[in-house]
């Protein structure tokens, strides 16, 4: 290894990564001369959780505030960007938090069919491409993120990229992967590397979803707009029809039941809809990206697996019954990673790497896990022989 990994480990989670590869290529200066070197070290592109990206903004004209109050708030800044997301000292203040929050929340435009801001509200990604700035997960950056990736191989003598994601931002980059030309895959995307993602959401967020209806918090509020308010549901792709996940008195659900579970949580018929006709089919669609696949995920940490609401109201806290998994995500929903990546004769080369009693976020900064998500970013070789016996061995 080049690089030693405690020189590694702060480079990885504080620079803006292209300077992983950059850095060891400042002596050769030519594309052609580097395109020639040895292997090095290839570009990582790193898709966060959704909750990291900063986001900027400013008011025009045509924007209504909410209250009169918020009328006040931000009236001197005159078309000035701000940061929007995330300031802590707004968020906190009961006074200014519905104001922020209403800036915020995203509305769903009927005629073109997608979300988009509240009117008068225009939105920026503070530096795109840091890991200072974070994406935004917004179809709109899949282009940005395209541009991102090219770039990033550019600069680094044309070498592949390493595209590294955690929980939610597994999805996103699955979407993304999926959605770019194969040949254009299999040119810029060297390496993919998925922590703390299933094939098929997790039973907790049940819960989330189920609270959020009752929650009058502005930011609640906010969380009930986006459009990936639904993305970890669980799957009927992973979740069959006799695993009830919810249990009451008069009816239980499993996650073929999500629209009637969402109706009786109290959602409006037309995020229902949104369910069915947006969320459903691209949980659905999960599936193998054909490029080269490490997924590692924590197991064997208590893990919500059926949620009791006796007397059916929702708005009250869950009798939960736990199973297997990394603590949020349900063990059903990591094994099935095997079979529709891992089974998929597309799928050339795919690793599952479980590491026992690690939970979900701490795959990414516990020492031992960290150790082995960077060695996985840094190997060089993809040959696999044996799907079957590559995953055994890579089970801890
Ligand atoms: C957060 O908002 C407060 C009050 O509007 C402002 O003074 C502060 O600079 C903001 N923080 C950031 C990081 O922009
Ligand atoms: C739901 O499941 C529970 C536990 O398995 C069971 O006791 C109950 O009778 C079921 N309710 C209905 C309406 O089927």
């Amino acid at each position: 290894m080049a690089i030693q990994l405690p020189r590694l480990l702060p480079l990885l989670l504080f620079l803006p990564f292209f300077h992983l590869a950059a850095r060891r290529n400042t002596a050769s200066t030519s594309p052609s001369r580097q395109r020639g070197a040895p292997p090095g070290l290839h570009p990582v592109v790193l898709l966060p959780d959704t909750t990291c990206s900063q986001l900027e903004a400013r008011l025009t004209d045509a924007y209504v505030p909410p209250s009169p109050q918020c009328a006040v708030h931000r009236k001197d800044d005159d078309g000035q960007w701000f940061r929007l997301w995330k300031n802590t000292t707004e968020l906190d203040n009961p006074a200014v938090a519905p104001c922020v929050a209403d800036q915020l929340r995203l509305v769903f435009d009927h005629v073109s069919g997608d979300y988009r801001n509240v009117p008068g509200v225009e939105t920026r990604v503070l530096q795109f491409g840091s890991t200072r700035g974070f994406l935004a997960d917004e179809p709109a950056n899949r282009q940005r993120l395209r541009a991102l990736v090219e770039h990033a191989s550019r600069m680094n003598g044309d070498k592949p990229v390493v595209l590294v994601s955690h929980s939610e931002g597994g999805y996103f980059a699955l979407e993304f992967l999926n959605r770019s030309p194969l040949p254009w895959r299999r040119r810029h995307i060297k390496h993919f590397v998925m922590a703390s993602t299933g094939a098929g959401g997790f039973v907790r967020f049940m819960e989330v979803v189920a609270s959020c209806v009752s929650d009058v918090s502005p930011l609640a509020r906010v969380r009930r707009s986006v459009p990936s308010k639904f993305t970890p549901l669980p799957s009927p792709k992973v979740f069959d029809r006799d695993t009830l996940l919810v249990v009451t008195r008069d009816k239980n659900y499993s996650a073929h039941d999500m629209p009637a579970f969402l109706t009786a949580a109290g959602l409006p018929t037309f995020e229902v809809t949104l369910y069915e006709t947006r969320e459903l089919p691209m949980a659905m669609n999960f599936r193998a990206p054909v490029v080269p696949t490490t997924c590692i995920n924590g197991l064997g940490v208590p893990t919500a697996e059926k949620l009791v609401y006796w007397d059916g109201n929702f708005g009250e806290a869950p009798e939960i019954v736990y199973g297997d998994g990394d603590g949020l995500v349900n063990s059903a929903s990591i094994l099935a990673l095997d079979t529709v990546i891992g089974d998929d004769p597309m799928q050339e080369y795919y690793k599952s790497i479980k590491i026992a009693g690690v939970y979900h976020a701490d795959i990414i900064s516990d020492g031992v896990a960290l150790e082995r998500l960077i060695s996985e970013i840094l190997q060089e070789n993809f040959v696999q022989d044996s799907k079957k016996v590559d995953r055994r061995v890579a089970q801890l």
